[in-house]
């Protein structure tokens, strides 16, 4: 997707996608890794999530990567949190003065290690199933190049078949998530949820069930 698609439809407030609270599945499975208190989180095309705050608040740092301006802009507003803000390259960065989380105002496609720094765990909700497939492989090589060995991924995938495009949220099946990550990940599938539809654009389209998969990923 353009970054000018996202960018429009939080301006006209289009964000179907964020909830109001913590992501359950977030919190259900955060116990199946192991995280030093010291770790350091990545939160990809980040929003104005919440969960940025609830992984703060289990003593981790958090950094998270948005492109659109307003959704940083709310996410501070939102929850009375005061910032600073520098110039890193081609980012704005956000510290939070509250919990322990910076934003990265910018392309997650212009990311690298130098404006990142060291991370350890990485929280994909609602990322790699924002992107088309055509922007999927680049994406997952960034997020492979940012991780060593050890260090883990929580990411959770939607499935559904149809066959023309009608995402986001697209579908990204397990063999999808093999053939991007398999060789530089060990993949783990920590629940899978199948729900009937409930979503107007997929329903009146004629999707009846989607699935999401929980997946854990280490990094080999
Ligand atoms: C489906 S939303 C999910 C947001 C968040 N992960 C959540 O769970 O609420 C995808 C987000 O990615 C952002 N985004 C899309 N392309 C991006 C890019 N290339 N770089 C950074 N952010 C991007 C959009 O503005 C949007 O906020």
């Amino acid at each position: 997707m353009e970054k000018s698609f996202w960018i429009k439809n939080w301006k006209k407030n289009n964000i179907g996608f964020h909830n109001s609270e913590y992501n359950e599945l977030l919190l259900k499975h955060f116990n199946s890794f192991t995280l030093e208190q010291s770790a350091k989180v990545l939160v990809p095309l980040c929003g104005k999530s919440l969960d940025l705050i609830w992984l703060a608040t289990q003593g981790h740092h958090v950094t998270g990567v948005e492109v659109s301006p307003l959704a940083v802009e709310n996410f501070f507003s939102e929850n009375n949190f005061k910032f600073n803000s520098s110039v890193e390259e081609k980012f704005k960065r956000f510290s939070c003065q509250g919990p322990s989380l910076d934003i990265l105002e910018g392309d997650f496609f212009d990311l690298n290690k130098e404006v990142l720094g060291r991370i350890n765990f990485i929280y994909d909700r609602a990322a790699i199933v924002a992107l088309p497939p055509d922007l999927r492989k680049k994406y997952t090589e960034v997020i492979t190049s940012i991780l060593t060995p050890g260090d883990q991924m929580l990411l959770v995938a939607m499935e559904y078949e149809f066959p023309e495009l009608i995402g986001p949220p697209f579908p990204v099946f397990e063999h999808d998530i093999r053939a991007y990550y398999e060789k530089n990940f060990s993949i783990k599938i920590l629940e899978e949820i199948v729900k009937e539809v409930d979503h107007p654009r997929f329903t009146e389209a004629g999707v009846k069930l989607w699935s999401r998969k929980i997946y854990k990923l280490v990094r080999i």
